[in-house]
């Protein structure tokens, strides 16, 4: 994919510079991230490697993005909030499920360093399509003990196979139960692709879970969110080149995916459970941001 979460992004010429530059992000990852603040990682190892990380490429989106979206800086909150709350859960009530984590476009997010940290007997696997030999590298020198927890995989997820033989090559083990999370890659891949992606994840183990997010197609959202999100969508298109947002139905979705949905939140449900009070979303409608858990059917 050509993209914003390469596009800006400077190779590190020498081992020497590797050890002690921070790692540039691309426009996008760092635009969230700066928006995001504290609350882009759970602990204070993930905050420690995102403050390795040099978000300067999105300064101006975060900027722009803030003054005219300052729902989308919530959504970030909200949704990060969410992922992290939601895999608790999950690993609380079955802990096995907790113990094998699949980060799913992980890109330079702080998901799988978090989780590394906080559950000391899971394994993780990132995957996405690129920078993650890198991110591998900065994982090792910040946290040698917790990087032998973690897995990173270069992979492009809507190819099934190669996914899932590069997940067992590096000692995924299908037979065992496994919590697949996507944060932000909904809008990157197709969804028959995304819903192929979730049947197969889905698919191995009984226990299994995956807790997604997505947008809402536009047909589903009323008219003046539609033209807030479509206005933000052209927006991000100006700055990285990215035109094709993809969004979904979500009961075509589970037509397609054979997931079962075992839970449901909009902006203002995860407002409401943070915050004692929904005040930017106050209804389901306020947004097109929806997230779930799934289990296989
Ligand atoms: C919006 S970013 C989200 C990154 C991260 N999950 C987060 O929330 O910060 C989407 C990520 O999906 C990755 N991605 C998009 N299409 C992909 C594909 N076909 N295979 C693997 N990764 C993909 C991108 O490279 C990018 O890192």
């Amino acid at each position: 994919m050509v993209g914003p979460y390469h596009r800006r992004v400077d190779p590190v010429s020498n081992a020497d510079q590797r050890s002690t530059q921070r790692l540039h992000v691309g426009v996008t990852a760092a635009m969230v991230m700066r928006l995001a603040g504290e609350e882009a990682a759970h602990t204070d190892a993930g905050r420690t490697f995102v403050s390795q990380l040099d978000t300067g490429a999105g300064r101006v989106m975060a900027e722009h993005v803030a003054e005219h979206w300052p729902h989308a800086r919530m959504h970030f909150i909200l949704r990060k909030w969410q992922f992290w709350t939601w895999m608790n859960a999950i690993a609380v009530n079955t802990p096995a499920v907790g113990r094998q984590v699949v980060v799913l476009g992980a890109g330079w997010s702080a998901m799988g360093v978090d989780w590394a940290h906080h559950c000391v007997e899971a394994r993780v696997w990132e995957v996405d399509l690129h920078h993650l030999a890198e991110k591998e590298r900065l994982v090792r020198r910040l946290f040698p003990v917790a990087a032998d927890r973690m897995r990173m995989i270069e992979a492009d997820l809507s190819n099934l196979s190669t996914l899932l033989s590069g997940l067992r090559a590096k000692g995924w083990h299908a037979d065992r139960p496994t919590l697949w999370v996507a944060e932000g890659l909904a809008y990157y891949l197709a969804p028959d692709r995304f819903a192929a992606l979730m049947r197969a994840a889905l698919t191995f183990h009984p226990s299994n879970r995956a807790v997604i997010e997505f947008g809402l197609a536009y047909h589903l959202m009323r008219e003046s969110i539609r033209a807030r999100t479509a206005a933000y969508h052209g927006y991000l298109a100006t700055q990285t080149g990215l035109t094709n947002l993809h969004s979904f139905d979500p009961s075509v979705f589970c037509l397609q995916s054979g997931a079962l949905p075992l839970s449901w939140a909009d902006p203002s449900s995860m407002e409401l459970a943070r915050n004692g009070r929904a005040l930017m979303f106050t209804s389901p409608d306020d947004s097109g941001m929806r997230m779930a858990v799934l289990g296989p059917a």
